[in-house]
Formats: structure tokens, sequence, C-alpha cells
């Protein structure tokens, strides 16, 4: 059995956290939202690249063989420094699925929905330079989803606020007709009711928990981590209040709940 970290600035990461559930269950799962932080979108780079590297280093000290960095901003801000940092540690990131989208979409027009820092970061423009290679002229329509992440946080994603300001963000995508939606934010997929409620069913969204999970068992396979053997926790530590996390884990990975058992800390990480 590994065990095996897993974190993100606050709930978003539980979507990664569920596909690893799914493709990997017998592992010991230690879950960290970084919620007194959250978000991280629009915070400076350098104290993205520096708290990540931090909580990082919390989840070995917590015992973790590999870490899944479950958020896109921090991947795109700190994951070269902290593959630097921890060069022993298989160190998974999340990353816009853009590629797959380029392949999927029938008319070449798709819309990546990202934070801020995501977007203007160096990582997501070589991302973009390496689809050149791809053979396909795509037109990408880029949006910042400033002000989801706190919503989310707070539980709101029903809420006629919340639909407002999704229908603003995604408003220049419906424009250009795009046929396929990258969601490159990890609290994202929470809303994908609510994204094809606006933009219909016909849309094709692209979330790429399910590659990054592939990607977890191929190097748990070659660091001789990957076994099938209980016991089966899952630790959900809370920067902020770990009640509230164990109240979105039940509600939105139920998955969860089925074949670990569930502990809960908040903590304060310096
Ligand atoms: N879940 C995150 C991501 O994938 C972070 C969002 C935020 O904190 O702004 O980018």
């Amino acid at each position: 059995m590994a065990t095996i970290g897993v974190f993100d600035s606050g709930i978003g990461g539980l979507t990664v956290l569920n596909e690893a559930l799914r493709q990997a269950p017998s592992h010991h799962y230690v879950y960290l939202a970084d919620s007194a932080n959250a978000p991280y979108g629009e915070k400076s780079s350098d104290w993205v690249a520096a708290r990540s590297l931090d909580l990082c280093h919390w989840l070995v000290r917590e015992g973790c063989q590999a870490l899944i960095i479950a958020c896109n901003t921090a991947t795109a801000e700190a994951i070269a420094h902290i593959r630097h940092e921890m060069p022993a540690i298989p160190i998974i990131g999340i990353e816009p699925g853009v590629k797959p989208a380029v392949h999927k979409s029938q008319n070449h027009k798709i819309g990546v929905l990202a934070t801020q820092n995501t977007l203007k970061s160096d990582k997501f423009k070589a991302l973009l330079d390496g689809l050149e290679g791809l053979g396909h002229d795509c037109k990408l329509i880029t949006q910042a989803g400033s002000g989801l992440v706190p919503l989310i946080e707070s539980g709101a994603l029903n809420a006629p606020e919340t639909e407002a300001l999704l229908r603003e963000h995604l408003a220049p995508m419906q424009a250009a007709e795009i046929d396929t939606l990258v969601l490159g934010c990890t609290h994202y997929p929470f809303l994908a009711p609510l994204i094809k409620k606006i933009i219909g069913t016909e849309v094709e969204i692209i979330d790429t928990s399910e590659a990054v999970v592939k990607q977890l068992c191929r190097k748990l396979e070659e660091h001789h981590l990957l076994q099938s053997a209980p016991p089966r926790i899952i630790h959900l530590y809370s920067t902020l209040d770990a009640e509230g996390l164990l109240a979105h884990a039940k509600q939105l990975i139920p998955a969860a709940f089925e074949q670990h058992s569930v502990q809960t800390s908040t903590v304060f990480i310096s």
C-alpha cells in the first residue's frame, strides 16, 4: 500500500481524488485543502510556488510516498521547482486538457476556462506552443474564471450568482461557437451540470483527472508502490475547516466513503 498525498488550494482536488479512488482504490490517501488561502488563481506566482512547496514538504512529513498536485494553478507555477527540490518523490501535476480537446473538436473551436495564473503562466504558453506540431489549426478562446472558486468553496454550486457569473465567462465562447470546452481548474468539474445547462450538452467537456490518475498509476508501478492490500484510509486535512471539507466530500465524492474509512483534521501549516 502506498500513501499518496493530494493537494489543492481547496476542495477542487476532490475531483481528482474521486478519480483516484475509482482507478486506484487500494491506497491510503492524504488530501490537503489549503482553503484558508484559496483562491490561488490570482495570487502572485512567487507566493503560489513557495506555498505549494511548503505543502508538499508537509505531505511528505506525513508519510506520503507520491504526490498529486491536484491544482492546475499550483502545477503551472510550481511543479518544476517542486520536482527539483524533491527528486526522489513521484510528483504528478495537472494541466488543462488542451491536447485531447484538439483531437476531439470537430469544428476546431475550443474554449479553455482556467484561472488567471494558469492562463498567463509560461507552462500554459509552452502547452500552446506544443499544439503547433499537432497539425490542426484551432481557434482557442481562453477565459479566466475569476470569482468562481470562492463560490464553489462556499458550496454555491447552483446559486443564481454562480450561474450569472458563469454565463458571463462562457458568453465569448458561445459567441465563438465552440464545440469543446476544457475545464482547466480542478474546482470547475463541480459546475459541470450548470455549464451544460448554459452551453448545452452537445459541447464536449474535457476534464483531465482521468489522465492524471493513469499517470499516477504508471509512476507507482515504476517506483514499485502499486499494491492492492487494505487498509484503505483517507485522511482529509483542511487549513481552514475540516468539518466543512468533510461535508463537501460527503456531498461531492460519496465514492470516498464506500470503501475507505475517513478521518479529518484541521491543520495550521506555516
Ligand atoms: N483548483 C485550482 C486549479 O486547478 C485552484 C483554483 C484557485 O485556487 O484559484 O487551478
